[in-house]
């Protein structure tokens, strides 16, 4: 597993390499979330490269850049047991050699959801995926769905800037207790952490009501409001039920693709969580 810091050298030792070359950038602090992202990529790619850089422009003043969990030694002994050929962790003098700036690319999906509790937030997270992709040169990357909306957004990013890169989804990996794994949870205490799994529980009943055939998007979000309000240590952000494919609230009678997310605060830990749901096409029933 080679390491490597320097685009410079990156790029020298990319030029060795053939066959299909699967990514997986991530900001560290590894859990098995991220390291599904890896071994999906050595099932499916010739070679693995796995980034591991906390990436400034995507944090608002106030947010936890400062804070954000590191721990390289412990995430490449992880990784160590995978096939990684090499792991990218630049500086920021790599990344942003004319200081911290964001590049020009823009997307609908940018201001709604995430993006609207977070103002520039996929703006920074497309400027670092496309810098990392012009270095990485992958055939394919690899995306959890844990942040759909970010995979949503890369795959756009992908088809509209003409990358030959086939972006791949990954399924959202659980604690016990049903919290999705977080690089985040970190900052929970014990009984946060408890707290927190009614967070999954809230989703699961929302899904229980869609497969028992609800078709009405505010009985659903007041369902999933109310578990999770029966916790009062939650500050909810957002409950949400979209399209799958636009990201658009819903209005009216759910069909299709549907997205439920939510986020939501527990003390000053931000947290976020979904599900996808097909529902069935009535009309070929
Ligand atoms: P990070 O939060 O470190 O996540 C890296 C990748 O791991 C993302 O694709 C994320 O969706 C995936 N992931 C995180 N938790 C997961 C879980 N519980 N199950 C499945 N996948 C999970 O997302 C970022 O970093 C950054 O925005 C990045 C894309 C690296 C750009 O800076």
């Amino acid at each position: 597993m080679k390491k490597i810091s320097t685009i410079k050298e990156f790029r020298k030792w990319r030029k060795n390499i053939s066959g299909s070359i699967g990514f997986v950038p991530t900001m560290g602090a590894l859990h098995e979330g991220h390291l599904s992202l890896v071994s999906k990529s050595n099932n499916i790619c010739e070679n693995t490269i796995v980034s591991i850089y906390i990436n400034p422009t995507q944090f608002a003043e106030g947010e936890d850049l400062d804070t954000y969990p590191q721990m390289v030694q412990a995430d490449l002994d992880k990784l160590s047991k995978y096939e990684v050929d090499c792991v990218f962790l630049p500086g920021n003098s790599e990344m942003y050699p004319e200081g911290i700036n964001v590049g020009n690319y823009d997307n609908n999906l940018f201001d709604i959801l995430e993006g609207k509790s977070r103002p520039g937030f996929f703006k920074g997270v497309t400027t670092i995926v496309a810098k990392l992709f012009d270095i990485v040169e992958p055939t394919h990357a690899f995306f959890g769905e844990k942040d759909f909306q970010q995979f949503c957004i890369i795959k756009q990013m992908v088809s509209d800037l003409n990358y030959s890169i086939e972006v791949v989804p990954c399924p959202i990996i659980r604690e016990e207790n049903g919290l999705a794994m977080s690089s985040r949870n970190k900052y929970l205490t014990e009984s946060e952490y408890s707290i927190a799994a009614t967070i999954f529980k809230a989703l699961e009943s929302g899904k229980k009501l869609l497969k028992d055939g609800e078709l009405n998007g505010d009985k659903l979000k007041r369902e999933i409001y109310q578990i999770i309000k029966s916790e009062p240590a939650f500050t909810i952000d957002y409950v949400s039920v979209a399209s799958g494919d636009t990201l658009e609230e819903f209005e009216g009678e759910l069909s299709g693709d549907i997205l439920v997310s939510v986020a939501l605060f527990l003390s000053k830990t931000r947290l976020i969580d979904n599900f996808t749901y097909s529902s069935p096409d009535l009309h070929n029933c």
